[in-house]
């Protein structure tokens, strides 16, 4: 199976999941990125048995809207049962790696808002410790060279994403080479440096359920 027919199994297995859980007034939290599309492709056929969506990003509020799925602001949304994202990384503890495509922010606040975060992910995205994956971090503009000098000491190398302005009008530093093997320390170290609005490690608040792409088939990890 190639990459993108994996990434619509997880997408179709994510439709699946909560189809049945869904009522007229449930709010779906949306993430981003090329499973998160398929998803959204797939969810269009269930338009009428929820209320709407909330997006983790511009890009997603306007596919989402482009299939006619009512999108809300999350303030005004209430509760949220399911979140439904792809992954850069994911270990065993389902603990990701998230913002590859630069939403990481408001991904994580969707996340952290959600009752039940399932993760869809192709095999590919598996691994044993997190960090080969350049780990993405939002960052206030101005702060770029101060926060870039905090990376080295933690040992990292930080590596500015030309060209990217996020949905927050921030940047986006990726850090490289860093010692993930305890990820919600990671997490929280780069979080304190002043000018990090956050990173994209999902340890303190990991999925709930990853439904991981295989050729021989979609595993559900939880
Ligand atoms: C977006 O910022 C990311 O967190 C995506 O969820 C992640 O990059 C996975 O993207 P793909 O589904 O395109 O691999």
């Amino acid at each position: 199976m190639t990459q993108d027919e994996l990434k619509k199994a997880v997408a179709k297995a994510a439709v699946d999941y909560i189809a049945p859980r869904l009522d007229s007034d449930s709010i779906i939290g949306v993430g981003t990125g090329s499973t998160a599309n398929f998803f959204i492709d797939m969810l269009a056929d269930l338009k009428n048995e929820f209320d709407g969506a909330v997006a983790s990003s511009e890009a997603t509020a306007e596919r989402l809207k482009s299939h006619g799925i009512p999108v809300y602001d999350l303030n005004s949304a209430g509760s949220l049962e399911f979140y439904v994202d792809g992954a850069d990384e994911a270990n065993e503890r389902l603990e990701l790696i998230k913002g590859g495509g630069a939403a990481l922010t408001r991904e994580k606040i969707v996340a952290a808002v959600a009752e039940t975060f399932v993760c869809i992910a192709d095999e590919s995205k598996m691994v044993g410790v997190l960090g080969s994956f350049p780990l993405p971090v939002e960052v206030i503009p101005m702060a770029r060279s101060h926060v870039g000098r905090e990376i080295v000491k933690l040992g990292g190398d930080p590596v500015y994403r030309e060209g990217v302005v996020t949905d927050n009008g921030n940047i986006i530093i990726d850090v490289h080479n860093l010692d993930i093997s305890r990820p919600i320390d990671v997490e929280e170290k780069l979080n304190n440096i002043v000018g990090v609005v956050t990173n994209g490690l999902f340890a303190r608040r990991p999925a709930d359920l990853l439904l991981l792409g295989t050729s021989t088939g979609v595993n559900s990890i939880s």
